[in-house]
């Protein structure tokens, strides 16, 4: 620990991936894993442009109970180390899948969220887009001015990327020096693909989770424990 600790603070170029288990120590329970089913439905299932034109009503029901414990949680100490690495190390880009905002919340200024903003929202009709923070929503589905339906502002599955946010994303991964997956079982692409990016451009990739993934045997280090333990001792 200690030899990896003085490589990752002698690097310049570092970009941290983040998942769904950086926030489980705020009670944010992950995709995947126990408590990642809501009623008897999966993520894949209510995440899409179809299950939102079948049934909007269901689909923010989900959106709008994620929203509730999202705001009642508070970053924990892994988000607050990748905060401050951000402002010791000015070659540092976070990158993050998850969209409940807590990176922000700790105090992360740039934000790469590849799979868009619960608080944001977009109108289905006129595209207008607008942050709204009320939990629970006062009516559901919310409606825009136009009388358009309102989205949340988050990538579903079969839906492209944010193409500005993904192309940083990519040139960051592809030439950082060390490249640090937290949290995420990297099982979605295109997202997940980034480690393969990084690798591809001589980084050292290191990864925090408690569980094993599918890169777990061919990343250079794999840290099994909970990310708010491990990245204030390995970042500290
Ligand atoms: P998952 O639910 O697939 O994986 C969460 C990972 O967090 C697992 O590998 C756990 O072992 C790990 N984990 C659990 N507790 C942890 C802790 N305390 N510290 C660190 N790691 C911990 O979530 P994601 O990988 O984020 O996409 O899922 C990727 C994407 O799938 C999400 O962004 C979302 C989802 O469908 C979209 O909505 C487009």
């Amino acid at each position: 620990m200690k030899e990896l600790r003085q490589r990752i603070a002698g690097a310049r170029r570092i970009v941290a991936f983040t998942g769904a288990g950086i926030s489980v120590e705020s009670g944010i329970p992950t995709f995947r894993g126990p408590g990642g089913l809501w009623r008897t439905y999966r993520a894949e299932e209510l995440a899409t442009a179809n299950a939102f034109h079948r049934n909007p009503r269901l689909v923010w029901e989900w959106y709008d109970s994620r929203r509730q414990i999202m705001a009642q949680a508070e970053p924990n100490a892994g988000h607050r180390a990748l905060a401050a690495l951000e402002r010791r190390c000015g070659g540092f880009t976070l990158v993050t899948q998850n969209i409940d905002g807590l990176h922000n919340r700790a105090g992360s200024r740039r934000v790469l969220k590849v799979h868009g903003d619960i608080w944001r929202l977009r109108c289905m009709d006129c595209e207008h887009e607008a942050d709204d923070f009320r939990t629970p929503m006062p009516d559901l589905p919310p409606r825009c001015q136009c009388g358009g339906l309102l989205r949340p502002g988050v990538v579903w599955f079969g839906e492209y990327l944010p193409r500005d946010v993904w192309s940083e994303a990519e040139s960051a991964a592809s030439g950082a020096e060390v490249f640090l997956t937290i949290g995420t079982s990297a099982v979605v692409y295109p997202a997940a693909g980034l480690i393969d990016t990084a690798r591809r451009g001589g980084a050292l990739i290191v990864e925090v989770n408690p569980q094993e993934t599918p890169y777990s045997q061919s990343v250079d280090h794999s840290l099994r424990g909970p990310a708010g333990e491990i990245l204030p001792e390995l970042l500290g």
